[in-house]
C-alpha cells in the first residue's frame, strides 16, 4: 500500500484489506459448509462488527438472516467488569441456529455474556465467529468456532474497530499510535 495512504495516527498496518477479505471468504466457505441445509441467524455485535458481518454475509452461500445486538461494559460490585445489553435482537432467538459475529475477542466478557444470554433464551445453537482474537487479554474462556486472525495484545482500529468512535472507516486493521491515547 502507498505509505502516504496510511492514516497518520496509525503506527503500522497489521492486516491489509485484501488479507482481511480473503480470510473472510475462507470463513464464509467454512460456515456455509457447516450450516448447509439449516437456517442460520447472524447476530452482529454492534458497532465494531458491522463491516465484518456485512462481508461475511455477502460470501455465505446458505440461507441466512441477520440481526443485531449492542452491549456495553460497566464496573459492577467488587470492581468486576459486567456486560449489559443496550439494544436487543429484533426477534426471539428461541429455536434459532445463531452465529455470534464479533470484531474482536479481548477479555472474552462480551461473548461469554451473549452466548449465555442467547442459550438461556432457548437458541437451538450458538457458535462464535470473531475476526480477531487477542488471547493474551482474556479474562474468561470463550469457545471460538471461527477465528479470522490471532493477534498480539495491541490496540487496533479500522475495518469497523474504533478508538472513541474514530477510525472505523479505515479499510485495513492498524495498530493505533500510543500517542493518540497517551496525550489525552
Ligand atoms: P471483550 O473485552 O472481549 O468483551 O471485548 C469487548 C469489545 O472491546 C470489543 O467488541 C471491541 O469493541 C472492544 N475492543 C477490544 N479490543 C479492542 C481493540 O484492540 N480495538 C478496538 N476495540 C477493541
Amino acid at each position: 500500500m502507498d505509505k502516504s495512504a496510511i492514516d497518520p495516527h496509525i503506527e503500522r498496518i497489521l492486516l491489509s484489506n485484501s488479507e482481511i477479505i480473503s480470510r473472510v471468504k475462507e470463513i464464509a466457505a467454512q460456515v456455509s459448509g457447516d450450516y448447509r441445509g439449516k437456517q442460520l441467524t447472524i447476530v452482529t455485535v454492534l458497532k465494531g462488527s458491522v463491516f465484518f458481518a456485512a462481508d461475511l454475509l455477502r460470501f455465505l452461500t446458505i440461507d441466512r438472516d441477520i440481526d443485531f445486538v449492542c452491549t456495553s461494559s460497566y464496573i459492577g460490585a467488587n470492581s468486576v467488569s459486567k456486560v449489559q445489553l443496550v439494544a436487543d435482537l429484533s426477534s426471539n432467538p428461541k429455536g434459532k441456529n445463531i452465529l455470534l459475529v464479533e470484531d474482536i475477542a479481548d477479555t472474552g466478557l462480551t461473548l461469554n455474556y451473549l452466548r449465555d444470554n442467547l442459550k438461556e433464551r432457548g437458541a437451538a445453537s450458538v457458535a462464535v465467529c470473531v475476526l480477531l482474537d487477542k488471547p493474551a487479554a482474556r479474562k474468561v474462556a470463550v469457545e471460538i468456532a471461527y477465528r479470522g486472525f490471532t493477534i498480539e495484545d495491541f490496540f487496533v482500529v479500522g475495518y469497523g474497530l474504533d478508538y472513541e468512535e474514530k477510525f472505523r472507516e479505515l479499510p485495513y486493521i492498524g495498530v493505533l499510535k500510543q500517542s493518540v491515547y497517551n496525550n489525552k
